[in-house]
Order: structure tokens, then C-alpha cells, then sequence
């Protein structure tokens, strides 16, 4: 029974006595901070935020206990008792379908002394039984055993002592989302205008997209922000990180793009789209490509959920990258895990976990539309894991140039020198970056991917969110094209 999960968008709530009261008295803002606002408006910043114990600090309690933070893939979790261990920022949560079929997101820690009540990173289970003591939750998070109760909690009420839940879940598209806060925005609010761009992805045929396989966690000693600023658009690294990729063939040139390149406004950069930000590359009006995927799959691309123009981008596109504000990345493209062999797209759902100043544990998943067949869903999963994974040809250059950022970041020099980052290009005067006037979707369209405005977008939130000056403060790109 799946009753709660079955619309395209549910808000689901927690009882109150559980909803945890958090954070209403946040420490003060870094003294720092302020005037990183009119850095960032020259298109600079310093280099030690990537590395920096007091911005941590500070991340967790404003941004990552504040925001919506995806959990998990419906399909990860289909029946009831599935679950998969999980974080909110570095808090332990464990994300489960009860036996009423609703998703609940309960804090992974005992009633009793607190120690962890979940092992194990994903299962099914009846019911979590804790370590320490044998105190045991069921799938709700209800305490539903206390080891000789009648002789040591005679008159403890268990219906007071049940697993503690993030207040409130909510689940657009498939895609499964927390927030610690209980007062923060809807789901729907909060992703705002980047569902019209998520919806190219999670609504190319009837029944969606599913996770295949199992999904890769790994440490990178890289600071969170750089994952997120990557993939909101950093079309520019491509010539150069991923150079040798390119040229053994794993992608096709055209594909991979190169900055600057303006193929017929095809190269499109979206920014300020609520705080998120997505680029994509497309081939000319009137082809159909959907990402090279093949004709046994293309076939089940209705796109009945879509709009006239969001089903023109779909079918016309190569690569689309994206990141939804604060840690949740998505990749959609065209590429093979053998050169010379057939491409097999797939969309790649990442997160960047913080795990301390200067680290994180990255988490990849991929899905492919479900009624793809098996086969296909196989070689999808085999050319992720060559190219998109820990072991992955695009990730292994990647990770290598972020953990490069947060070593520098954490060095002493970084403060006595207060060096700053260029993130200039598409202001006036560095780059021919203009604004598509006529585009159709939401957000600001420009018409290249040599520009920036996708990453001081992502930075302009993340600083506005630290500063407390909410989402109204962050729209509005500061210069006029
Ligand atoms: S800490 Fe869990 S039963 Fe004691
Ligand atoms: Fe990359």
C-alpha cells in the first residue's frame, strides 16, 4: 500500500510531539560574512570558504538543518519495512516505507542513551532493534519493546518514546526530500522554478525514471560547495579536466561541448531559478536526440507531462547538469563506458554530503526510465560506474582538482593572503554572455556556457542562507544585460 507516495507531490507530516524544535536560536553570523556580498558582487571570493571550521559550523546549522535535503528514490525503498540509512548534513536518519506505506524519515538514534538503532546501509526490516540495550522501534519509529519492562519502566509510557522524525518529508516526482525545519517552506516553494527543468528528466515516460543498482558512497577530501558549484554549471573545466576523456572517446566532442563554442543558442545556462541552477547543451530545432538514448527506449518517451517547450528541450538534448540547492546535483548525458561502442545515457542523481571543513562523502545514484528493459538497464548502471562513480573515468579528474581547492583553502596562507577566486566570467567585459529574452522557461536563460552567473547564483544563495536574509534576497542577478 502506497497511499501517501502515489501523487506527483505529498507533504507528509510527523505528529508534533515529535517534530523536533530545533535551531531557533542560531548563533551569530560570522563577522566574515557581510561583506562577502559585495565580493561576490565583483564575482569573488576568498578561498579559505572551502575550508573553514566556523563556516562548517555554521553550514550545518543554517543551511543543512534549515533546507529541504533529498534523502533517497522512491524506488530505492518500494515496500513496506524497505529502508536506507542516510544524513541531513552529518545527522544519521533512516529513511523507511512503514507498514501504512508512508515514508518516514526517523532520527537514527535510541530513546534510551542514544546509540545507533540502524546497521546496516539499506534493507527491510520489521523492526529496529537497538544495540545497547534492546529497546525496539518499529517501522514508524513507535517503541514497540522494551527488554523486562514490567520490572525495570514499570509505568513508562512507550507511546512517548518512539524514534525521534525529521517534521516534515515531503516527495515530488519520485525524488524524496527532509527538512529538520519545521517552519521552513513547502517543497514545492523551495524548489520553485527548478521543477520545470527536473521535470525533463523525471517525466520523459508514464511511469518515471528508477534507480538501478546499488548506489556508490564515497569520501573525497574536497569541500561540499565545490560538487554543487561543478555541476551548476561549470561547462569551462571540461576542455581541460576531462580532456583525456574526450579524446579516447568515452564522450563524443559535441557532447562534452567546449566553453564558448555558441552552436545556435544551444549552449544554455539557467540562473537564478529559485535558488538552483541548470546548463544544458542541445542539437539544432527538429532533431530528435533525448540524449542518445536508443530507439528501445526512446519509444517510451511520451512526454505527456510535459509542456510544448519542455518536450522540444528533451528531445533536443545532449547534457544537461544542474544543482538543487544545497548538495544535490543531477547529470543526464550521452556517453559509453567503451570507446567505439554504443553510448548508453543515464541520469545520475549526486549528493555532497559534508562530513567535516574540507570533506565530504559523495553519493551517486543512476536511473534510467523503468520500462526500459533490463538489458539496457545493465549496460546504463556498467557505463555510470565507468565513467560517473569512485572508480569513474569524469569523477577520478574531478575529485582530484576539488581536493586540490580544499587543501589550498585550509592553509594559513589562504587567510594571510586573502586570496580571492575568479568567478567573473559573464560579467561585463569578460565574456559575450547574453540573456535570452524570449526564453520559455523560468529562471534567466543565457546564451552560452562561458559564463558564470550559474555558480554566483549558487554562492549567492549559500551566502544570503548563511546571512539569514531569505530566499526574496537572492534573486536578481546583479548586473544588467
Ligand atoms: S541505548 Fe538503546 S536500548 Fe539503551
Ligand atoms: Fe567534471
Amino acid at each position: 500500500m502506497r497511499p501517501t507516495l502515489g501523487a506527483d507531490y505529498a507533504q507528509i507530516s510527523v505528529a508534533p510531539e515529535r517534530a523536533m524544535n530545533i535551531l531557533n536560536s542560531p548563533t551569530d553570523v560570522d563577522p566574515r560574512l557581510p561583506e562577502l556580498e559585495a565580493t561576490l558582487k565583483k564575482g569573488l571570493l576568498p578561498l579559505w570558504i572551502y575550508n573553514d571550521s566556523e563556516i562548517f559550523r555554521q553550514e550545518m546549522e543554517r543551511v543543512f538543518a534549515k533546507k529541504w535535503i533529498f534523502m533517497a528514490h522512491e524506488t530505492e525503498i518500494p515496500k513496506s519495512g524497505d529502508f536506507v540509512a542516510r544524513t541531513i548534513g552529518v545527522d544519521p536518519f533512516i529513511v523507511v516505507r512503514g507498514n501504512d506505506g508512508v515514508v518516514r524519515v526517523l532520527f537514527d538514534s535510541c530513546r534510551h542513551k542514544g546509540a545507533r538503532v540502524c546497521r546496516a546501509d539499506k534493507g527491510n526490516a520489521r523492526s529496529f532493534v537497538c544495540p545497547y540495550h534492546g529497546w525496539t522501534y518499529d517501522t514508524a519509529g513507535k517503541l514497540s519493546g522494551i527488554p523486562l519492562k514490567d520490572a525495570g519502566y514499570k509505568t513508562l509510557n512507550q507511546a512517548e518514546w518512539g524514534l525521534m522524525a525529521a517534521p516534515r518529508v515531503g516527495v515530488y516526482r519520485g525524488l524524496i526530500f527532509a527538512t529538520l525545519d519545521s517552519a521552513a517552506p513547502s517543497l514545492d516553494d523551495f524548489l520553485g522554478d527548478i521543477k520545470w527543468y527536473l521535470d525533463l528528466h523525471l517525466c520523459l515516460s508514464p511511469q518515471g525514471m528508477e534507480v538501478v543498482g546499488e548506489p556508490h558512497r564515497w569520501n573525497i577530501d574536497a569541500d561540499w560547495k565545490s560538487g554543487s558549484d561543478n555541476f551548476a554549471g561549470d561547462a569551462y573545466h571540461t576542455q581541460s579536466l576531462h580532456r583525456s576523456v574526450v579524446r579516447i572517446g568515452v564522450v563524443a566532442p559535441e557532447v562534452s561541448g567546449a566553453a564558448g563554442r555558441k552552436l545556435n543558442n544551444n549552449n544554455v545556462h539557467i540562473t537564478e531559478c529559485s535558488g538552483h541552477t541548470t546548463n544544458f547543451r542541445c542539437t539544432d530545432p527538429g532533431n530528435v536526440f533525448f540524449w542518445g538514448y536508443p530507439e528501445t527506449v526512446q519509444k517510451h518517451f511520451t512526454c505527456e507531462q510535459l509542456v510544448p517547450a519542455q518536450k522540444d528541450i528533451a528531445q533536443r538534448s545532449m547534457v544537461h547538469t544542474g544543482t538543487v540547492f544545497p548538495n544535490l546535483s543531477f547529470l543526464h548525458l550521452s556517453v559509453t563506458s567503451t570507446p567505439g561502442e554504443p553510448v548508453a545515457p543515464f541520469l545520475s542523481l549526486r549528493q555532497w554530503n559534508p562530513i567535516g571543513p574540507g570533506k565530504m562523502e559523495a553519493r551517486s545514484w543512476v536511473l534510467v526510465p523503468k520500462e526500459a528493459s533490463p538489458e539496457y538497464k545493465s549496460l546504463a548502471y556498467k557505463t555510470a560506474v565507468a565513467t560517473f562513480s569512485p572508480s569513474g573515468s569524469f569523477e577520478q579528474d574531478d575529485s582530484t582538482a576539488w581536493a586540490g581547492i580544499s587543501r589550498a583553502a585550509g592553509s594559513m596562507f589562504a587567510r594571510s593572503s586573502g586570496q580571492l577566486l575568479n568567478f567573473q566570467m559573464g560579467l561585463p567585459g569578460m565574456s559575450e554572455a547574453n540573456v535570452m529574452q524570449t526564453w520559455p522557461g523560468p529562471g534567466i536563460a543565457y546564451d552560452t556556457n562561458l559564463e558564470e552567473g550559474v555558480q554566483r547564483t549558487f554562492y549567492r544563495h549559500w551566502l544570503t542562507t548563511l546571512l539569514d536574509k531569505g530566499q526574496k534576497e537572492t534573486s536578481g542577478e546583479l548586473v544588467a544585460k
